[in-house]
């Protein structure tokens, strides 16, 4: 089923109140404040949409308050029955030091068609439309992956960027790609925006790879198919206490490599407001008394890839 482009102006919406609410704190070296900023105010607003909500992707599966938890309701509960991801604040770090990069992040679709995931790790690899489908895979050595890349692309090893966080967990990984002399962009945190850079030649990205979190998989995937772009993630659940949330979310199969069609089916949208400036869009700006704040946006039906200003 098709989403009524009359969501789109709602959800940026939502987008951008959340993240004009983090602006009195941004700096202020509290992230809880200003993630419970951001997520009150997403909430206040999705609980206003005439929708029959729920959250699939979120902050923890229990009724913590004050997160948006998975299996949340929200919205009026008069309306088409819609799936919610949500990252009230993606980058935490990035707010509460007042750093580039930190983005307000919602994916909605048609009920079942969102991946139900719990907050656990995950493999990712994420390239685009350009490099042909099977040249690369979770599964092949970075060296597989990056040697079709560079020869799909026409371009020497030198010449190819690969984009992951900088986490200890990838040493083996980075030391590789610096073996190959592919080019670096480490990332300290924002593996969203990170994995969305592969979307534009102009990022100079071409492959994003590494583990981060999964809800952040899943919301990057769902922009990433509005781009055509490839999405592939492996969950990593390694304590009994991650394997059981899995297997009470349905998810049997616990080593499964996702292809991003089995991740968002049918149709999305996507909505990432800049909280302060990165790479994808300028953050929350204050000027005569009014805030303008910046969404990339993405309609898979509609075919809409584009930054709205507010
Ligand atoms: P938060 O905004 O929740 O702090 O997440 C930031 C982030 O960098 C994500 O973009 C990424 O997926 C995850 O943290 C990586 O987790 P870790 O810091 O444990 O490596």
């Amino acid at each position: 089923m098709k989403l009524s482009k009359e969501f789109l102006d709602k959800i940026i919406n939502v987008t951008s109140k959340a993240a004009i609410a983090c602006y009195p704190h941004l700096g202020k070296k509290d992230k809880i404040l200003v993630d419970k900023a951001a997520t009150d105010e997403m909430r206040k607003n999705l609980n206003k949409l005439d929708i029959d909500g729920k959250v699939v992707i979120g902050e923890g599966e229990l009724d913590k308050a004050p997160m948006l938890y998975i299996g949340e309701k929200l919205g009026t509960g008069r309306g088409p029955s819609i799936d919610i991801a949500v990252d009230p604040l993606e980058g935490t770090n990035f707010a509460a030091k007042n750093l580039p990069g930190a983005i307000s992040v919602i994916t909605i679709a048609s009920r079942g068609n969102l991946f139900n995931a719990p907050e656990t790790y995950m493999d990712k690899l994420a390239v685009s439309k350009d490099v042909p489908y099977d040249a690369t895979d979770l599964d092949f050595p970075i060296e597989k992956n990056i040697k079709n890349i560079a020869e799909s692309k026409n371009k020497d090893l030198t010449e190819v960027t690969a984009c992951l966080l900088d986490r200890p967990r990838h040493k083996e990984i980075i030391d590789k790609l610096k073996k190959l002399k592919v080019n670096l962009k480490l990332l300290t945190d924002g593996d969203v925006a990170g994995a969305l850079l592969v979307t534009n030649e102009k990022y100079k990205v071409d492959i994003f790879l590494g583990i981060g979190g999964g809800p952040e998989g899943v919301l990057a995937a769902s922009a990433l198919d509005s781009f055509n772009c490839k999405f592939q993630g492996r969950f990593l659940f390694k304590t009994p206490d991650d394997i059981s949330r899995a297997n009470k979310m349905g998810i049997i199969e616990l080593n499964k490599k996702y292809d991003l069609s089995e991740i968002v089916k049918g149709d999305s949208i996507f909505c990432a407001t800049g909280i302060t400036s990165g790479d994808l869009v300028n953050g929350v700006k204050l000027e005569n008394g009014k805030f303008i704040t910046e969404t990339l946006v993405t309609h898979k039906s509609s075919n809409i890839k584009k930054i709205y200003l507010k």
